[in-house]
Formats: structure tokens, sequence, C-alpha cells
């Protein structure tokens, strides 16, 4: 149990006939970042539901900080926090007084929970201004402000459900930072998102989830990696020439942008490739203005899984 904050195995819950979570595995490490990334309905909110006791799994074994979701709820509880796509702030009071009212409804006492409400406020970039309403606060101060809320009670593990969504780039950077913040002080964070960009910059590892299953998992470069590595990029000068090319091209998994005049395809060994591109085109008289090798995106494999779920399926 000791390295282990999270522990999740075939974890399953139906709503109606369909399966929200279709036997869900997880394991995250304690004091790291891990993030659950998927498109819309994939199922982040309902793992978080059950990881944080708000909701029952159907069936599967789910252990958070070494204790059981289901028969252990309340143990479980006390050692977790919450920042929910939905977050439940006081529009009217500072976020002083926010603070102050979580740590009073935690049980924390007046003085406990005044001490605490300053840390947080200081530790997220907001002391300044911890007295104004917070219906006057900017999108990315409100989230640092929801942050902290959840960290009244020093919790061992959080869960943040899609913490940044809504928010301007600026908003989000300033979301990064305070969570960068939290894995120094040793807090194991769950986090989903539906950006890709935010899952790299931020979790050591991640799980990819589609339809209820977690169709990939490790760390950011391994995902890269695991899609075939390198791809090549293509750009002819002439787009009516893209259709001969995909098929002519020594590649398989060929994708074309035809706004971009572009061919995108992996490939395993890159000088192969690229020296068989370069005579296929030159055989084929189709003139290139550029062909390139380079690293994939996040992007291309989160397209890459997601796009070999649904072909199986
Ligand atoms: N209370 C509910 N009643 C019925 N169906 C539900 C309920 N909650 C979720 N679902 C369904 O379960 C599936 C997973 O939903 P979930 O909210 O977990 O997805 P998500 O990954 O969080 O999506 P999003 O990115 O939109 O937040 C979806 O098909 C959704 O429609
Ligand atoms: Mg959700």
């Amino acid at each position: 149990m000791a390295d282990t904050a999270i522990t999740v195995e075939g974890a399953r819950k139906r709503y109606g006939g369909r399966n929200a979570l279709d036997g869900l595995d997880l394991t995250v490490a304690r004091g790291t970042v891990h993030g659950v990334l998927g498109p819309n309905g994939a199922g982040k909110t309902t793992l978080v539901r059950i990881l944080s006791t708000l909701l029952r799994p159907d069936a599967g074994r789910v252990e958070v900080a070494g204790r059981d979701v289901v028969t252990q709820a309340y143990e479980v509880r006390l050692r977790i926090g919450l920042l929910g796509q939905h977050a439940a702030l006081d529009e009217e009071l500072g976020g002083r007084q926010n603070l102050e009212m979580f740590g009073r409804l935690h049980h924390l006492g007046a003085r406990r929970a005044r001490a605490r409400a300053g840390e947080l406020l200081t530790r997220f970039g907001l002391a300044d201004t911890g007295r104004k309403p917070v219906a006057a606060y900017s999108g990315g101060m409100r989230r640092r402000l929801d942050l902290a809320a959840s960290l009244v009670t020093e919790p061992e593990v959080l869960f943040l459900d899609e913490p940044t969504t809504g928010l301007d780039p600026r908003g989000r950077a300033e979301v990064w930072e305070s969570v960068r913040a939290l894995t120094g002080a040793g807090t194991t964070v769950l986090l989903t998102t539906q950006y890709l960009e935010e899952a790299d910059q931020l979790a050591g590892r991640i799980s990819v989830v589609d339809a209820g299953r977690v169709v990939a998992d490790g760390t950011p470069d391994e995902l890269k990696a695991a899609t075939g590595g390198d791809r090549i990029d293509v750009v002819l000068r002439d787009a009516g020439h893209l259709g001969a090319a995909a098929a002519l091209l020594p590649l398989a998994g060929v994708r074309v942008d035809p706004d971009r005049r572009l061919l995108s395809a992996p490939v395993t060994d890159r000088m192969a490739a690229l020296s068989g591109v370069v005579r296929a085109l030159e055989e084929a008289g189709i003139e290139a203005e550029d062909v390139v090798l380079r690293r994939p995106t996040l992007d291309e494999v989160f397209l890459h899984l997601t796009d070999r779920t649904k072909e199986a399926a």
C-alpha cells in the first residue's frame, strides 16, 4: 500500500443500458500527478466520482489512500480533496471568507481555519484579493480559489476534474503553476483533462480513456513512442497530387491534410522512410516542397489511440 495512492481494478458502472466504465484499471503512485485523458463522455467524471466516494461502482476493486471506497468510504473522505467540474463557492463572500467557511465546515476550529485560509491565499497568489467578492474574480483566480478550497483539509490525494476547462490561456497557465506547486508538497494528484497539452505539461504518467476503458497508459514520452515513434511530413507543391502520392508512398497510416498540401504518417525506420519517400516521389514525377522527420505530438497519439479503439469495436 505504501507506494500506491490509487488502485482501480476492473471498475464498472452502468447508466441505463450503457457502460460509463467498462472494466477500467488504473494504478497511481503516491506523490505523483496522473493524467486521465479522454474525449467527452469517456467516463472521466464517473471515475472521479467513484474515487471520491460520491458514486458506488457496480463492480471492481477501488482503493484510495489504502482504503476501499465502498466499505471504507468515510476513511477515504478524510484523506481526499475534490475539485469538481462545477465548483461551489459563495459569490458574495471574499476568497478569504470562502476558505475560512470551508475550514469551519470541515471542523478545523476558528483559529486553524483562519490560519489555513491565510496560508492557502498566499500559496496561490491570492493574498491581495482575499477580501474581494468572488463574483469579481477572473476565471483563473476563481479556479485557483477552488483549488485552495480543495486543499483546506490537507488531503493525501487530490482529484481535479478538468481543472482548466473554460479558462483562457493565461488562466490555464496560472492553474498549471498551482498544480506544479502541489506536487512539490507530496500530494498525489489525479487530473482529468481533454487537453493533451495539459496532460503533457503536468502529468508524470497518463492513462488514455475511451468508452470507459484505459486504451493506453504510460509517460508522455512512452505514449508518443508507442504510436510508431517518429512521423514523416511531406508537403507537396500541388494539392492535386495528394491522392496519387498517398497511394504510392511506401508508408502505412497516411493522413492527408489538403489545406496544408500535407501527407503525414508514422515511421519506424527514419532513414529508410525518408529515402523511400524521396525516391517514390521522384519516380512518379511529383514535386515536394518539404519532407521532414519529426516527433509526434500528443494530439496525434490521442487521435491514433481513440481511432483504433473505434475500429476494434
Ligand atoms: N447521471 C448519469 N445518468 C446517465 N448517464 C450518465 C450519467 N452520468 C454520466 N452518464 C453517461 O456516462 C458516460 C460517461 O460520462 P462522464 O461524465 O463520466 O464522461 P466524461 O469523460 O467526464 O465527459 P466530459 O469530458 O464531457 O466531462 C457518458 O456516456 C454519459 O452520458
Ligand atoms: Mg466530465
